[in-house]
């Protein structure tokens, strides 16, 4: 053994503190690696499985915890599980936006003008498969073509997944930085100025920036202008219940939203006035008694079917903004 290797076992021990595993863990650590496809030089492995497993320890106390009622939502190891709190707000949680450009004012609810206690368009066939935008920040992609796939599938009866590749690649001079970084409003932009945007299936995602190749012969959906709500819970329900799917933006800096898995996600420090990560309203509802306070916003996120409720959350509406849901919300007029 060369003497290099030694040294770079020596600085790992030191730089992750623990090289002693749990050996009860060997199974579960090996299956996770292959489920999500992960593989390590043999420096990095003992700095990851060490990150794993914390994220694992980090996992069962909080489960333990909603178990006594002390947190709403469950949470599960995903293939987020070897990073770190830092390194997942790095690479999944990256689009603080600039100012919020508020467009068009809808007009708030009527009194007396009673909207749905329960929406999800899902149901209602708006809504088109979750994907997983992989380790490249394009969800303000997801969320816009999530939203104008909705307002299409009103206006045609067909519902087309819309390519996100094509935003990722096209919005650059516009001020977007592809797979870095992107603002929902410039998305919707391009969308209007350019005057289309091509289907997910002749422009498929890749997950890494490319030279755009827009086509206007395949554009697949055109969209007339687009409307930026006020923050209002209030408006963003009216707009839920009678429009469509709503593109918003969250809070998502907590690795407890990396790992989430069910409830409703009441992570206590989650921000009512900041936002990092770009998602889909689809509908709300409440679960349990309506009375109980336990009302929720169901958003549809760009991480794949493993994470949440298949690729969903359910995030608390109507207590002062949480997860700032209603502070940068838009949608399309086709
Ligand atoms: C979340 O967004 C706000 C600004 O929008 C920013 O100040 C904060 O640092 C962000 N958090 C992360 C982890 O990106
Ligand atoms: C489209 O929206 C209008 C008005 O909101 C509604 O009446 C109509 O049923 C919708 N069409 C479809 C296909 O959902
Ligand atoms: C959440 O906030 C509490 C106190 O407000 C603080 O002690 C804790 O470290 C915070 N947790 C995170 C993950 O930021
Ligand atoms: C819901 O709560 C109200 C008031 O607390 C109660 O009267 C009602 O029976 C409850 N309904 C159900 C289905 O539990
Ligand atoms: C944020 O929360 C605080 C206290 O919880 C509340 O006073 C404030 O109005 C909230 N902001 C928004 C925009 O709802």
């Amino acid at each position: 053994m060369s003497s290099t290797f030694f040294l770079a076992i020596l600085c790992l021990g030191v730089g992750s503190g623990a090289l002693a595993f749990d050996p009860s863990l060997d199974a579960e650590w090996h299956d996770w690696k292959t489920e999500y496809e992960k593989s390590y030089t043999m420096e990095e492995e003992g700095h990851r499985r060490a990150v794993w497993e914390e994220n694992m320890k980090m996992i069962k106390l909080h489960n333990r915890e909603n178990s006594l009622g002390k947190n709403g939502f469950i949470m599960e190891m995903n293939e987020f599980g070897d990073l770190t709190a830092e390194e997942f707000r790095k690479m999944m949680v990256n689009i603080p936006i600039r100012s919020h450009r508020k467009g068009k004012i809808i007009r708030k609810r009527d009194v007396g003008n009673v909207l749905p206690k329960f929406v999800d368009w899902r149901k209602k066939g708006y809504v088109t498969r979750v994907q997983n935008q992989k380790f490249c920040n394009s969800c303000w992609a997801f969320a816009v073509t999530g939203a104008i796939e909705g307002q299409m599938f009103n206006k045609t009866g067909q519902l087309t997944p819309l390519s996100v590749q094509n935003l990722v690649d096209c919005t650059k001079s516009q001020g977007n930085e592809g797979c870095q970084w992107g603002d929902p409003h410039i998305a919707y932009e391009y969308v209007l100025n350019n005057g289309g945007l091509e289907a997910e299936a002749t422009y498929p995602y890749k997950g890494k920036e490319g030279v755009c190749r827009y086509n206007p012969k395949h554009s697949k959906a055109e969209i007339t202008g687009f409307v930026s709500l006020p923050e209002s819970e209030d408006i963003l329900m009216e707009a839920v219940a009678t429009i469509g799917p709503i593109s918003v933006a969250v809070d998502a800096s907590f690795n407890s939203f990396g790992f989430y898995k069910k409830g409703l996600y009441d992570e206590p420090n989650c921000s009512n006035n900041t936002v990092n990560h770009s998602v889909l309203v689809v509908g709300y509802g409440f679960e349990g008694n309506e009375t109980d306070g336990n009302s929720y916003w169901l958003i549809k996120n760009s991480w794949g079917r493993k994470w949440g409720l298949r690729g969903y959350m359910k995030i608390p509406k109507d207590q002062n903004n949480f997860c700032a849901i209603a502070s940068y919300a838009h949608y399309p007029t086709v």
